[in-house]
């Protein structure tokens, strides 16, 4: 409930939202932002647009300034980018690395300039100088010298600290192992972007598709990617490039430093980095405006990504007077450029089926050139999206590049509808295994309920079947199961214990042999006994996670019990074995539709089949509970209780064995009566179960 709430909440506007409903947003947007650092900067592989996220970070900002008492710990208000990754080691940066305001217009690039002159308190006519340069879409990495020699490069991390990339920053060409020219100084940090030309971003992604690979999502991805491996020779084929644009810390006893921004990037080029060429001072807001112009004029003809211009205040004095606020300079501003758009016709809408099963839309467009880029296909995201823009095939549409491959319909023309248009019907079948598809309340995404048996999803479905909580088969990883599943070795997971039959034939495979052939198939023999619980969980029912998993196990006892129950609730929606299931504590109505789905498909029943006939599947044994008074019973509690809440009485109860439930029914053992119970326990009378006042519960459960 509290989920949908929420998500209604993200429409409204930021004034008219309550407190509550504030506070439940900026809890909502501090997780999902975080989420989408986390795809972005850790995984490379975004899902949204930069536009929405910048979209998310402002209406999160917008909240925080109507609502400053609820600004969170976590807010992503506090953070630049996403923590480091796990696999490098981590660098304190001796300066912090910041991040940029951004300016959308000519008015917030006026509104930098005046707040320059007065935050110095310069007179009108005194001349505030810029420095305008391109904004590289790349990868920002810091670059230590020690006495002229490079000793250790970091990526941004969250800005205080980065990830130790040295190994793979020493193979870019563009970055000296040795500043070039005499006197060095002692200690300097050089930053710049890292970033891959486009062209070699195009190749690389055509020999990762060609392998099987995911493709990056654009160039910048694709330089992160190759900055963030664990082998450096991989990044030394990756032809990533470098362009130095500021510096970090500085400590040099000789000579004097540069007095202006302009300076340092020449000593930058002295030292033998490549600084952008089209960089330009500019003396007015006119003419920083106008340099803008001119470097979105080249943009396309580019060979690589750039996003916007970047103004800075040429006097280093003032930028030092200037400083910073919270996570950017106040000195500096990135003027971005509008996205690229173009005008084409949606021939079809596919549907692309995700490896969890997601149904998602696809428009295939007439192939159309924007900034450079010849575009034949959008996402359309879900359903909703396609019905909230009236997206159909045959349209004319606006189609919009924000810097990544995969470009969005920004609206549809609808002057140039064709007159027997149809709104576009999202289907309700899986375009892969013509299973039934399904979409739960508060859910966006369409999902196919053929997890075992569709081929988009099989490769991660087995690979969680094996996986470590499931049937923990050693030697079994996901390349073998994805090679032995184009091979025709395994479909579905009764196949993997059939694999004896075929073992000289995997003994054959590259790579394999009799010796290895032999240790699968007996780590496969030794995992025909399995517990219910592991059973359950292993056939990655969505929503069902370990705990689930037992809840049900314990709830049901047996396999026979448990898919008796569920073909049964999957047959009738208002019988009583439905009921029972959403009585279950903590199964919700969204978890019981998963599960029902799952055994409301043929495919996945035959599945089930085929594998009894290979298991044998043991009976849920609770280990605390196994001589408790209350082993295996139902218990209902009803009413207030005097020594605990409810939570811990059911808590409690099952951690005896027993099994809550919500409604009484015949087959509830004890219903607990506490104060002003109301109708469970008139109907535990009218049906003679057990009533139990609150001590004569906890006498039986002490006893
Ligand atoms: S200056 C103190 N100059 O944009 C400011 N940044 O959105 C440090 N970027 O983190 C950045 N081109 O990764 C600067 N010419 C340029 C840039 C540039 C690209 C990136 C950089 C920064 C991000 C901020």
């Amino acid at each position: 409930m509290s989920g949908k709430k929420t998500k209604s909440a993200g429409v409204l506007p930021v004034e008219s939202l309550s407190h509550a409903e504030a506070a439940a947003e900026l809890a909502r947007l501090a997780r999902d932002i975080a989420g989408h650092d986390r795809l972005y900067h850790q995984k490379d592989t975004p899902e949204i647009t930069d536009a929405e996220y910048d979209s998310l970070r402002r209406r999160n900002e917008a909240i925080e300034v109507l609502f400053p008492e609820l600004k969170r710990e976590d807010s992503p208000s506090l953070r630049v980018g996403a923590p480091a990754a796990p696999t490098f080691a981590k660098v304190a940066h001796a300066r912090p690395m910041l991040s940029l305001t951004n300016a959308f217009d000519e008015a917030d690039v006026r509104d930098f300039f005046a707040r320059i002159r007065r935050f110095l308190g310069l007179a009108e006519n005194e001349t505030i100088e810029v420095m305008g340069e391109p904004k590289i879409d790349g990868i920002s990495a810091s670059l230590r010298y020690e006495a002229g020699v490079f000793v250790r490069g970091a990526t941004r991390g969250d800005g205080e600290i980065g990830e130790d990339v040295t190994a793979n920053l020493r193979t870019l060409a563009a970055i000296p192992a040795q500043l070039a020219g005499p006197d060095p100084p002692e200690i300097v940090e050089v930053r710049g972007e890292v970033h891959m030309q486009r062209a070699d971003f195009l190749k690389l992604n055509q020999s990762r598709i060609a392998e099987g690979e995911p493709a990056f999502a654009n160039p910048r991805n694709s330089a992160a990617g190759s900055l963030r491996q664990l082998d450096p020779k991989i990044t030394a084929r990756r032809n990533l490039r470098f362009f130095a644009y500021a510096l970090g810390d500085i400590r040099e006893s000789r000579g004097v430093g540069p007095r202006t921004h302009a300076a340092l990037l020449q000593r930058l080029e002295g030292w033998g980095f490549a600084v952008n060429p089209m960089t330009a001072l500019c003396t007015t807001v006119d003419a920083a405006l106008a340099f803008y112009r001119g470097v979105e004029d080249k943009r396309s003809a580019l060979p690589y990504d750039i996003d916007g211009v970047v103004y800075k205040v040429n006097r280093l004095d003032w930028q030092e007077r200037l400083g910073m606020v919270s996570r950017a300079p106040r000195w500096a501003i990135a003027h971005k450029f509008k996205a690229e758009q173009g005008r084409t016709v949606i021939q079809n809408i596919l549907i692309q089926v995700g490896r969890t099963g997601a149904l998602t839309p696809v428009a295939e467009l007439q192939p159309i050139n924007i900034g450079g880029v010849v575009v034949q296909r959008a996402t359309l995201h879900n359903e909703d999206e396609i019905a909230r823009k009236d997206i159909r095939i045959g349209d004319t549409v606006i189609v919009q590049r924000a810097g990544d491959v995969i470009p969005q319909i920004v609206a549809v023309v609808t002057e140039r509808r064709p007159k027997d248009s149809q709104p576009f019907a999202f289907p309700k079948v899986c375009p892969v295994c013509g299973s039934l598809a399904i979409r739960e309340p508060g859910e966006v995404a369409w999902r196919c309920t053929g997890g075992l048996i569709c081929s988009a999803q099989a490769v991660e479905r087995l690979h969680h079947f094996v996986s470590r909580d499931a049937f923990d088969i050693e030697g079994l990883g996901e390349k073998h199961i994805a090679a032995f599943f184009t091979d025709g070795l395994i479909k579905s997971p009764a196949d993997i214990f059939r694999l004896h039959d075929r073992k000289e034939e995997i003994a054959a495979r590259e790579g394999w042999g009799d010796i290895s052939a032999a240790k699968l198939i007996a780590a496969i023999e030794a995992k025909r006994e399995i517990p219910l619980d592991r059973f359950i969980y292993a056939l990655g029912i969505r929503q069902i996670g370990q705990a689930t998993a037992r809840l049900l196990a314990r709830h049901y006892g047996s396999f026979a019990a448990f898919r008796k129950a569920m073909t049964e609730a999957a047959a009738d929606a208002e019988g009583e074995a439905f009921q029972e299931l959403d009585s279950i504590s903590q199964i919700g109505p969204s978890v019981a539709a998963d599960l029902v789905g799952f055994f409301a498909e043929p495919h996945n029943l035959a599945a089930l089949a085929a594998l009894e006939l290979e298991l044998r599947i043991g009976d849920f044994i609770s280990t605390a509970a196994q001589d408790s008074p209350v082993a295996g019973k139902t218990v209902v509690f009803t009413g207030t209780l005097m020594t605990m809440t409810r939570h811990e009485a059911k808590a409690k109860a099952e951690a005896l064995g027993a099994k809550v439930a919500e409604s009484v029914s015949k087959k509830t053992d004890y219903v607990v009566v506490g104060d002003d119970a109301g109708s469970k326990a008139a109907k535990a009378e009218a049906l003679g179960v057990n009533t139990l006042t609150e001590d004569e519960w906890l006498r039986l459960i002490a006893g």
